[in-house]
C-alpha cells in the first residue's frame, strides 16, 4: 500500500504556522515522510536568526504529527532545550528515552506490549531547541558543560544499546534510528561569517545594495546572506565539535524575515498578534480593524530592529494599542491606521516610552 501521506501535505499544513522558511519547511517535510515510513531521515541542525521561526517550525511539526490519528503510532516526539539538558543530572539517556517511552505509554495505554513501546521509543522524533547554548568553549575558554552536552548526546543519536531507566526500571534500545533535529541562533556566528565575508581574503567583496522599502523607505544593505557562506569550519570555530556536527547530516539556515513575510507573521497564522488581539477587543464588543498602511509601518518598524525577527513586532504593536488595551470603549470599532503607528513609533524613537 502507498504511504498515505506526502511530503508536500505536510509543506502545505506547515506553511499555514510558518512564514517565509519555505526551503526550510521543504526538508523537514522529506525528513518527517522518510523517517514515518521507516526510512533512514538525515539529521537535521537549522540555524536562523532569534526570531526567525525554528521553535515556531518545531512546534508546527508537533501539532501536525498530534492532529493525524494514523500516525500517533509512528509519531512519538519530544521538544527538549539543549540548556536543560545540560542540568539533567539523571542523565541525557533517561531525559530523552525516558519521554518518549513514557510518551508512548501514554499514547498506546498501559497494557501496551513492551516492545511495541519500546519499538516507538526507538522510532522517536528529538528536536533539541537552542542547540547553539552548549558551544564547547566560550570567549576562549573551554565550557566544560558544553562539552559535556555534545558528548551526551552523541552517545545517544547512534547507538546500538542504549540504556536508560523508566518507571524503576531498565531498559536497552537501538538509537540509530530515532531522528534528531536541532535548532539554534548561533549569535555569534553570523558576525564571525559576515566579517569573513567582507574583509576575508577567499571571497569577491560584497558591494552595498540599494533597497527600497514598502514604505518608501530607501536604505543600503549588504546582500549577505549566511547560507551562501557558511562552512564546517565555522561552526566549529563556534564550538560544535566536528564528531557532534558530523551526526547531522543536513545542515539548514533559515531565512532573515523581511517586512513583507514580518506583515503575514503579524495576521495570518493561528495566534498571530492580530489575531489575538481582536479577540481581546472583541470580548468588550468592540471590533478590531487594522489599514494597510498601519500593517506596513508596523513591518517595517519591526523590521529595522536587527536581530529581533518576529520578535520586534510585539513590541511594536503593544506602544500602539496599550492605551486602548488598558480602557477599552463600549463596543464599537477601532481602525488601527498608519498615522497611530507612526505616532507610536515616533515617541519611543524620541525615548518618550
Ligand atoms: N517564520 C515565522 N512564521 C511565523 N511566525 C514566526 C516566524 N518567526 C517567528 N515567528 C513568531 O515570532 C515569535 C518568535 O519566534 P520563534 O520562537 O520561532 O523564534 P526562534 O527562531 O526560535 O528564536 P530564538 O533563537 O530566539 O529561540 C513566535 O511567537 C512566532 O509567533
Ligand atoms: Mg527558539
Amino acid at each position: 500500500m502507498a504511504f498515505p501521506l506526502r511530503p508536500r501535505d505536510i509543506f502545505e499544513e506547515l506553511r499555514k504556522d510558518v512564514v517565509g522558511q519555505d526551503d526550510a519547511i521543504r526538508e523537514i517535510a522529506v525528513a518527517m515522510v522518510k523517517h514515518l515510513v521507516g526510512h533512514p531521515a538525515p539529521n537535521m541542525l537549522l540555524i536562523g536568526n532569534s526570531g526567525s521561526g525554528k521553535t515556531t517550525l518545531m512546534r508546527a511539526v508537533e501539532r501536525f504529527l498530534a492532529s493525524r490519528p494514523g500516525l500517533s503510532d509512528y509519531a512519538n516526539i519530544v521538544r527538549i532545550n539543549a540548556n536543560v539538558l545540560a542540568e539533567e543530572r539523571q542523565g541525557y539517556q533517561k531525559a530523552v528515552l525516558g519521554r518518549l517511552f513514557s510518551n508512548a505509554r501514554r499514547m498506546f495505554g498501559a497494557d501496551a506490549p513492551l516492545r511495541r513501546v519500546l519499538r516507538s521509543v526507538e522510532h522517536g522524533i528529538v528536536f533539541i531547541d537552542e542547540v547553539d547554548k552548549i558551544r564547547a568553549h566560550v570567549s576562549n575558554a573551554p565550557n566544560v558543560r558544553g562539552i559535556v552536552a555534545q558528548e551526551a548526546l552523541l552517545t545517544l543519536m547512534e547507538n546500538e544499546n542504549v540504556e536508560f531507566e523508566a518507571d524503576g526500571q531498565t531498559y536497552a534500545v537501538n538509537s540509530s534510528s530515532i531522528l534528531f533535529i536541532a535548532g539554534g541562533a548561533f549569535e555569534e556566528l553570523y558576525e564571525a561569517v559576515l566579517r569573513r565575508a567582507t574583509i576575508g581574503h577567499d571571497v569577491t567583496p560584497m558591494k552595498p545594495m540599494v533597497v527600497v522599502s514598502a514604505s518608501g523607505e530607501v536604505r543600503e544593505e549588504l546582500p549577505f546572506h549566511l547560507r551562501d557562506y557558511l562552512k564546517y569550519e565555522d561552526l566549529f570555530r563556534y564550538g560544535m565539535t566536528p564528531q557532534f556536527l558530523s551526526r547531522f547530516e543536513s545542515i539548514v539556515v533559515l531565512n532573515d524575515l523581511g517586512e513583507e513575510e514580518l506583515a503575514r507573521i503579524f495576521v495570518e497564522p493561528d495566534g498571530a498578534i492580530f489575531r489575538t488581539s481582536r479577540e481581546y477587543f472583541a470580548t468588550y464588543g468592540i471590533e478590531l480593524n487594522i489599514t494597510r498602511g498601519a500593517l506596513i509601518a508596523i513591518a517595517w518598524d519591526a523590521a529595522r530592529q536587527k536581530r529581533l525577527g518576529a520578535r520586534a513586532l510585539r513590541e511594536t504593536y503593544r506602544r500602539v494599542v496599550r492605551g486602548m488595551e488598558f480602557e477599552p470603549a463600549d463596543g464599537g470599532t477601532i481602525t488601527i491606521d498608519e498615522e497611530m503607528v507612526r505616532r507610536a513609533i515616533a515617541r519611543r524613537d524620541q525615548g518618550h516610552g
